[in-house]
């Protein structure tokens, strides 16, 4: 059922306590993503996107409406569904990369196939193909600390992907690199986006990244103010 969304979010409103009462940090936020997206929430810092994306990560519950992802109702759904949710369909990158320092890269990348059960030898096969793609087959056997920056990224990118996500969600991806690591890593992404069909939400304020989606979602103090889709971006 490849029509349906990917994300369906109907009236959101997130409140966060604070102090006596409550800060409203998402509000009356309805939007819709379609299988093979490359878009992006953007706003100023303090605008609600890692806000909205947990939200859609099912990281954090709505204080009010519903959020459908992959066809799970998040908000009727247990922990446990969410989490099996987010093993098997999802793949997530941050700006600070997490990487686990002790493993080496193959290991890094090879952690969500030993969480779904995925069999050794079609791990190392996925392993492999996922770090080809992102060009890092000189560096399995290397150690976080043994890698720049782009080559971290690089690294939680091929572990984002290589179960073959249905959506990945991407926090400020690019926020630790530089001009050149950023546009290289937007490549990839691109790429990947159209080889595997995967559907990618960034939240960003980075214009590098900007150039280079299809969608462009602007927050601001929480709420949604324009919803653009974009003629001809970057690469496409
Ligand atoms: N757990 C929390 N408790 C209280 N306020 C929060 C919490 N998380 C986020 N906020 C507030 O919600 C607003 C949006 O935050 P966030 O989604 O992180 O913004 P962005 O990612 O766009 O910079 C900010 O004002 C932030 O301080
Ligand atoms: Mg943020």
């Amino acid at each position: 059922m490849s029509n349906t969304p990917v994300v369906q979010i109907e009236n959101l409103m997130k409140q966060f306590p604070v102090g006596g009462g409550y800060f409203t940090a998402l509000k009356e936020i309805n939007l819709q993503f379609e299988t093979g997206e490359f878009s992006g929430l953007v706003g100023p810092s303090g605008s609600g996107k890692t806000t909205l994306l947990n939200q859609i990560g099912g990281l954090d519950s709505p204080s009010e409406g519903d959020v459908n992802v992959l066809s799970m109702d998040l908000v009727g759904a247990t922990h446990n569904e969410r989490a099996a949710l987010r093993k098997e369909k999802m793949g997530f990158i941050f700006q600070s990369y997490n990487l686990l320092p002790v493993y080496t890269v193959f290991e890094n990348v090879e952690l969500p196939l030993i969480l779904n059960k995925v069999d050794s030898k079609v791990r190392k096969e996925l392993v492999e193909q996922a770090v080809e793609w992102v060009g890092l087959t000189d560096k399995l056997g290397s150690r976080p600390s043994q890698l720049s920056g782009g080559e971290c990224q690089r690294t939680a990118i091929a572990r984002a992907i290589v179960h073959k996500p249905r959506l990945v969600l991407a926090d400020e991806p690019t926020a630790n690199l530089d001009a050149k690591n950023s546009h290289q890593i937007m490549k990839i992404l691109v790429n990947l986006n159209q080889e595997l069909d995967t559907s990618f939400i960034f939240a960003t304020h980075d214009e590098k990244i900007m150039e280079y989606l299809k969608r462009i979602i602007h927050l601001d103090d929480g709420q949604v103010t324009e919803d653009e889709l974009i003629a001809q971006p970057k690469m496409s």
